[in-house]
């Protein structure tokens, strides 16, 4: 597990519903059947609280963030957010994120034609941009490449799974990867609160923009007027930060990987892109095929790999009892190549996600940003966001497979590829 958690899943749990297990802290399951999981994540929600281990593995710098809070705490952040995710707001980021993908592509075409490029970094400098520039009006674009590598040093080393925390083990126990991981920490907690002393003051001047840090500082309960503490919006920052690029660029990494493989569904993204008019009000519907390729990419590599639950009181799953403490995974990797669900599980085939065949698919049976209350409230904008890149780079160039080795997918919170992805870029 501290190698990679993706490693523990053995042939029965892509064959089997729901599996189980006793250890001395208790009782484990891993449910990959359909209505098991909408029972869990949406009908009885009220039953279950994001595990023990999610909070172990992520906290404590983003224990008070929406990811991992709940009750009250949870719904005030969400009720905060949520009018800066609205449709309305997101259609006018479109233009802003469509001029950021073109730049960066022609940039490309300028500079490094015929190179082959770190695709994990570019996409990763390509997201934390575009949320720099729509959620943080730009003021924590300078820091972009200092984000990235603490970002990656975090994730190799405090927020992995330890087993120690798995195992139920008491905090006080040191754990290698918080000890590695410290730097990292101090890197995030220092810039954030460093952004949010600048944004203070330009509240009191009067000038701040109408943006996800204003509304978070702003932030006040209709019912009770109390305000976010310090440390929530710090945590809701990070939060924000972390989960809303990371995984959206190793979403992208992967689908220009299976592009670069496939020149059918590439040439069918091209032939979107090149009639692409963002200006029109359903300019989704009309690339249906770009969209298809980015889900089924999700399919075969959910960034998200594991949701868990902590079970609060007694219930049944599947048939299965659960006991207060049952820790319940329901892991994408899993559900996305499970065999009872998918006809070729491991073959990439974007047609399954066309409209007309999508509707077919269980809705608990595809969970990329999972499901119920919580599911992830940046969805349509890491669609919009991925979308808009795919036609960006469709338009202009292609990203060539410089070996035939597949890339070996690994868990570091977010799925990526051990040896990184590396393509080629030419002119189209
Ligand atoms: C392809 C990109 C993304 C994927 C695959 C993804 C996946 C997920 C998943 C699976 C969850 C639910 C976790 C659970 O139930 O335990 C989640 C929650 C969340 N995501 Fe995303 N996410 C993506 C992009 C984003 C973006 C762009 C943002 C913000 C700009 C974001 C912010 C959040 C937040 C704040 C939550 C917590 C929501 C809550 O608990 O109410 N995510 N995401």
């Amino acid at each position: 597990m501290w190698r990679d958690p993706l490693r523990i899943w053995s042939v029965r749990h892509f064959r089997e519903p729901v599996l189980w297990g006793e250890g001395r802290f208790g009782r484990a399951m891993t449910v990959s059947d359909p209505a098991g999981i909408r029972h869990v994540l949406l009908d009885r929600a009220d039953l279950y609280e994001k595990g023990r281990v999610q909070r172990r593995v992520l906290g404590p710098m983003l224990a008070q963030g929406m990811l991992l809070t709940e009750g009250e705490a949870w719904k005030r952040a969400r009720r905060t957010v949520a009018p800066l995710f609205a449709p309305r707001r997101l259609a006018g980021a479109t233009a802003r994120m469509h001029a950021i993908a073109e730049a960066r592509v022609e940039a490309w075409l300028a500079r490094r034609q015929g190179e082959t490029l770190d695709i994990d970094s570019e996409m990763t400098r390509l997201t934390f941009e575009m949320l720099s520039a729509t959620l943080f009006s730009d003021e924590i674009g300078a820091a972009a490449a200092g984000f990235e590598r603490a970002v990656n040093r975090y994730t190799e080393t405090a927020a992995r799974a330890d087993p120690l925390d798995v195992m139920g083990a008491p905090d006080w126990i040191p754990r290698l990867g918080r000890i590695l991981g410290g730097g990292a920490a101090r890197w995030f907690e220092n810039s954030v609160s460093g952004l949010v002393r600048a944004r203070r003051r330009r509240l009191v001047a009067g000038e701040a923009p109408d943006d996800l840090l204003t509304a978070l500082l702003r932030a006040q309960d209709p019912e009770t007027g109390a305000g976010l503490s310090d440390m929530e919006v710090s945590s809701n920052i990070l939060t924000f930060i972390l989960a809303g690029h990371e995984t959206t660029a190793r979403a992208l990494g992967w689908t220009f990987h299976l592009l670069s493989r496939s020149p059918e569904a590439r040439a069918r993204v091209e032939a979107e892109a090149d009639t692409l008019d963002i200006a029109r009000d359903d300019w989704v519907e009309r690339a249906p095929w770009t969209r298809a390729v980015f889900e089924e990419s999700m399919r075969l590599f959910p960034p998200a790999p594991v949701i868990t639950r902590s079970a609060l009181a007694e219930d049944e799953v599947c048939g299965v009892p659960v006991y207060p403490g049952t820790t319940l995974l329901i892991s994408p990797w899993v559900l996305h190549r499970h065999q009872n669900l998918w006809e070729e599980p491991d073959a990439f085939r974007p047609e399954r996600f066309l409209p007309g065949e999508r509707e077919r698919i269980d809705r608990f049976a595809y969970l990329p940003f999972g499901g119920g209350p919580r599911i992830c409230v940046g969805a349509t904008f890491a669609m919009q966001e991925a979308m808009l890149i795919l036609a960006a780079v469709a338009r202009r160039v292609r990203l060539d497979a410089v070996s035939p080795a597949e890339p070996t997918p690994t868990q570091r919170i977010t799925l990526r590829a051990r040896e990184g992805i590396r393509l080629k870029l030419n002119a189209r």
